[in-house]
């Protein structure tokens, strides 16, 4: 039976990936969190599963990595906005927890594969639609810089010692427990879980912008999906694939899609136009494919 580790279990995407993992392997899962953003209500439905550990911990607090054969390396603090203004927590958060790992397999020398959560909020307004992996990064918010340092860390230090690492960038997440109530940067989550929070308390949704923006909009289990084959590839990887839909849809006809009661605000500085993945490289490699789609999603949770 396998043993992995998933930090940031208790966030959004961890949350589901575990719930993934458990449904679809046999492994036995440990999973740390310091609960800065995350919550216990998250994993609470699999707390008593005999293949799941938690550990209210930090990852800079983690000390040996010696018995996992893979490391889903989530913990983050994953907003634009407060990346603008709490930067060196920023920092810490979203490159040096991950450094900390390396430094621990380094010293233990044992290297298990790291799936790495990446973003595509490091290609900006992209030049090309849809975007490959080839495009240029053009970030435009610390948090963007902050995720690709880290990808670059992670190419950088395997040309020295033997990494065993697959970075996803995701495009736009969405799913169950996106918008976590208690997260002290809900404001900045999901707009899919924000709106759908919105409409829930009868209130206007609030669109940034003229909402012609446009995401490309992934559901949850499909990244899980992506975590888990690139976790099993029988190959050593070392490098990037874009995790989105393949499709674009403006925030205007999104939140048309919730309800008819919106309003505007002013845009916000740090975000893209528009995101819009070109997947060949996760479909011809990982063999994955999306598997859900939004429009399904927001009908069972109207
Ligand atoms: N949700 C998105 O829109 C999105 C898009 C692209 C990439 N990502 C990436 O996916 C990953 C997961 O994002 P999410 O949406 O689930 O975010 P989230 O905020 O819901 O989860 C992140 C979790 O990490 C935990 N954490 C933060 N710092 C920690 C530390 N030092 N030690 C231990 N735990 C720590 C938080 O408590 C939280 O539970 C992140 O790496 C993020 O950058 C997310």
């Amino acid at each position: 039976m396998k043993k992995v580790l998933i930090t940031g279990v208790a966030g959004f995407i961890g949350s589901n990936l575990l719930d993934f993992l458990i449904d679809n392997t046999d492994w036995h899962i440990t999973g740390i969190d310091n609960l800065s953003t995350g919550s216990d209500s998250n994993i609470s439905g699999q707390k008593d599963n005999k293949r799941f550990n938690f550990i209210k911990m930090d990852c800079m607090h983690l000390t040996s990595l010696k018995e996992y054969e893979i490391v889903f390396h989530l913990a983050a603090l994953p907003r634009i906005q407060p990346s603008f203004e709490l930067i060196n927590e920023h920092v810490v958060a979203n490159l040096l927890n991950g450094i900390h790992l390396i430094e621990v397999m380094i010293k233990e020398n044992h290297f298990p594969r790291i799936v790495y959560s990446g973003s595509s909020a490091i290609y900006g307004t992209p030049e090309h639609i849809p975007t490959d992996e080839n495009e240029p990064i053009s970030c435009l918010s610390p948090y963007a810089f902050q995720k690709y340092e880290f990808e670059k860390y992670l190419e950088l230090i395997s040309t020295r010692y033997p990494l065993d690492y697959v970075t996803l960038r995701y495009f736009n997440p969405y799913g169950p427990r996106s918008f976590n109530p208690l997260n002290k940067f809900n404001a900045y989550s999901s707009v899919v879980g924000i709106f759908l929070n919105l409409k829930k308390n009868g209130e206007n949704l609030l669109i940034t912008g003229d909402g012609q923006q446009k995401r490309d909009f992934i559901h949850v289990c499909d990244v899980a999906l992506a975590n888990y084959l690139a976790s099993i590839h029988p190959e050593k990887l070392n490098t990037s694939f874009n995790i989105g839909n393949g499709s674009t849809l403006s925030i205007l006809d999104l939140a048309k899609m919730i309800s008819d009661k919106y309003s505007f605000i002013p845009k916000r500085e740090g975000e893209a136009e528009i995101t819009f993945a070109n997947t060949s490289k996760a479909n011809k490699v990982l063999k994955w494919a999306p598997l859900y789609n939004i429009s399904d999603f927001i009908k069972g949770e109207l």
